[in-house]
């Protein structure tokens, strides 16, 4: 078997694609949720994909079919599955995407395939099987809340699930969960994505500086991932509770964590030159700008900082933007910041940097905020 098929969440496939090119490069698109790594599945792989946040299944890929007959498709699947099931039980699964495919029937197809496999060789166990073919029944999806640029067309697509993987589970970890809370404190899932979005090549950058650490969201993320952390915010009590917070998540006495009270405009000074790091934060905005700063002018103080620490660093962050930025019209100049999107690329061009992904997250009815990857210039 060759091939690892990665199924996205359905919250954002344009991001779940983007988080696969930066931790993976190249792959294959099947459907905007299915992605193809032209990688068999081994250690290197599963290490690399406990840094994505937006992937919710792994599979040997078997193969894709965009034939909606019945006959043909569970032909083609158990043909393929007598050739790569290893010997010892087994379950067939489905799973569907948006509307599925009329005249598909998942619950006949799981039936027939596994009839069709069912050996003295390959028991059926559907409570505790050693292995599990799962078949994805991927149609149309209706009212999609984020703008995607690959349009969908209705396929089916088997694998063996490799089970090795396990999807993220932020139980115990949520912001609430934690010893020190506040309002302002970052999802986890979107403090992993914002991780995983810095990310480049195959290496895995070493150090996440969080110039904006508020109560950790960000740091704890980067440190159950084994990376150094440098955090600082210019509020004490959140110095205070990220590193009540780190203390409590941290279980290696390997990485280094730093968090130290700073405004932003002196990290440098603070933390000295660096290599292979990464910046994630979410910069303040409205109350949460420090008495008079403004979230932008504290923005670009970042990204100037971020240079001198490490030119070679990449950025990656969220910005408040109106709800109307979800269109993702390429037409429209939408507000970011309270400025018009074009004006803040070009600060951010003039401060050094490109931007290499910009998309907006929906955050309730009328507040969304912008995704934004940075990388230098030069
Ligand atoms: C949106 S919050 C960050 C939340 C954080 N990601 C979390 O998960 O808790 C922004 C933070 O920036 C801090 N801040 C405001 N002005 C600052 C400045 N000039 N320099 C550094 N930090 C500042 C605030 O105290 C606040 O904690």
């Amino acid at each position: 078997m060759s091939g690892s098929l990665l199924l996205g969440s359905g919250w954002h496939p344009f991001l779940f694609r983007e988080e696969i090119s930066a931790l993976f490069g190249d792959f294959e698109v099947l459907h905007p949720r299915l992605v193809l790594l032209d990688k068999s599945i081994d250690e290197k792989l599963l290490s690399r994909l406990s840094r994505a946040a937006l992937v919710d299944d792994l599979l040997h890929f078997g193969g894709y079919s965009d034939v909606s007959d019945f006959d043909i498709i569970s032909e083609k699947i158990s043909n393929w599955s007598k050739e790569n099931l290893p010997s010892g039980s087994f379950a067939v699964r489905s799973k569907k995407l948006g509307s599925g495919i009329e005249g598909v029937s998942r619950r006949e197809l799981e039936k027939e395939v596994g009839a069709q496999l069912f050996s003295k060789k390959n028991p059926v166990d559907l409570q505790n099987p050693q292995y599990e073919i799962v078949i994805i029944v991927a149609g149309k999806v209706e009212g999609e809340v984020h703008w995607d640029s690959v349009k969908i067309t209705p396929c089916i697509i088997w694998g063996i699930r490799e089970n090795k993987w396990e999807k993220t589970n932020y139980i115990g970890r949520q912001p609430m969960e934690r010893p020190f809370f506040k309002p302002i404190s970052l999802e986890p899932r979107l403090a992993k994505l914002l991780i995983s979005l810095a990310h480049r090549e195959v290496i895995n950058p070493q150090i996440m500086i969080d110039p904006f650490c508020g109560t950790g969201g960000i740091a704890i993320e980067a440190l159950i991932q084994g990376m150094d952390v440098f955090a600082s915010d210019l509020d004490p009590t959140m110095v205070y509770g990220t590193q009540k917070n780190l203390l409590w998540a941290n279980k290696d006495d390997k990485t280094i964590i730093k968090v130290e009270k700073c405004s932003v405009k002196k990290i440098a000074d603070l933390w000295g030159g660096k290599e292979n790091c990464i910046f994630v934060f979410d910069p303040p905005y409205g109350r949460n700008a420090w008495k008079s700063d403004d979230g932008l002018e504290l923005f670009l103080s970042a990204l100037e900082q971020a240079l001198k620490i490490d030119s070679q660093s990449v950025i990656s962050t969220m910005l408040p933007a109106g709800s109307e930025s979800l269109e993702n019209n390429p037409d429209v100049d939408y507000i970011v910041m309270g400025r018009p999107w074009s004006e803040i690329e070009r600060e951010i061009n003039e401060r050094g940097w490109r931007v290499n992904l910009r998309s907006p997250v929906k955050v309730h009815k009328s507040l969304a905020r912008m995704v934004v990857v940075c990388h230098p210039l030069h």
